[in-house]
């Protein structure tokens, strides 16, 4: 009999004993989960969903635009004049790739005009006759030109040496060509260059403002080949700086 009350308080026991445990193992799963949202720690199952909304793919992204590519002559096809002139860092450029609307006709700098007349000035005193020969040319003065080099010599090589209307720099007003006195024969050539008096404005031009604009083995850049003759005027501080970096004026601006 007492061993029958034993077995049922012992069973009794046992049985809270579990009940107990039971509760108190729900419990702490419960507070688990809770403790989780609360720390904003994203629950096994919030888990295996983000990782599929990473995996679907996103809104596909516009294809970029396709860079418009100059042809073989460096223009881009088709291209019609701006409405305005292209100014980089209050520099006027006009190449290439920056036209000049064909009702761009400032005439002839006169800042530049007076820094040409001094070089003049001193290339004389030094015993160098230099003349300008060529320089504020209209879009109309420019069409024609050209078109008598393309039938001289085909768009392919008077593109290497001559720019199409709306794209000279000589439309600026900022551009002369020059060359000396009494060696007209040796204009509008490389020899200029050689010469004594070619070689006394490439040492010097910078003084007064000017760049050779389109040096030698420069052509993938300037878009035109070697013009011993041809100078753009800049100014003297980034004449000077072109000349000393022997960078042209592409490289200068970052538009090369
Ligand atoms: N000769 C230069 C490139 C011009 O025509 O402007
Ligand atoms: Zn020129």
């Amino acid at each position: 009999m007492k061993n029958r009350r034993s077995q049922i308080i012992i069973g009794a026991i046992i049985s809270v004993a579990l009940i107990i445990s039971i509760f108190v193992v729900f419990n702490y799963k419960n507070n688990q989960v809770s403790e989780k949202l609360d720390s904003g720690e994203p629950s096994t199952e919030q888990k295996s969903n983000d990782k599929q909304t990473a995996e679907e793919p996103k809104t596909p992204e516009l294809p970029e635009e396709p860079e418009v590519k100059p042809d073989k002559n460096g223009y881009i096809p088709n291209q019609t004049l701006p409405t305005e002139p292209t100014y980089i860092d209050g520099i006027l450029i006009a190449n290439k790739r920056y036209p000049l609307p064909s009702t761009f006709a400032p005439k002839e700098d006169i800042t530049a005009r007076a820094a040409l007349d001094t070089m003049l000035t001193a290339a004389k005193q030094q015993g160098f006759d230099l003349v300008a020969f060529s320089g504020y040319r209209s879009f109309e003065r420019q069409t024609t030109l050209y078109n008598d080099y393309v039938k001289r010599d085909g768009a392919d090589a008077a593109d290497r040496y001559s720019a199409r209307p709306g794209y000279s720099e000589h439309q600026t007003g900022l551009a002369f060509d020059i060359g000396e006195k009494g060696k007209e024969n040796i204009w509008l050539t490389e020899e200029f260059g050689e010469t004594p008096a070619g070689q006394w404005l490439l040492t010097h031009a910078d003084e007064y403002g000017f760049i050779l604009r389109f040096p030698q083995n420069k052509e993938h850049i300037t878009g035109y080949m070697y013009e011993s003759w041809h100078y753009r005027y800049v100014g003297t501080d980034i004449a000077k700086e072109i000349k000393k970096r022997d960078i042209t004026l592409e490289e200068y601006l970052g538009v090369n």
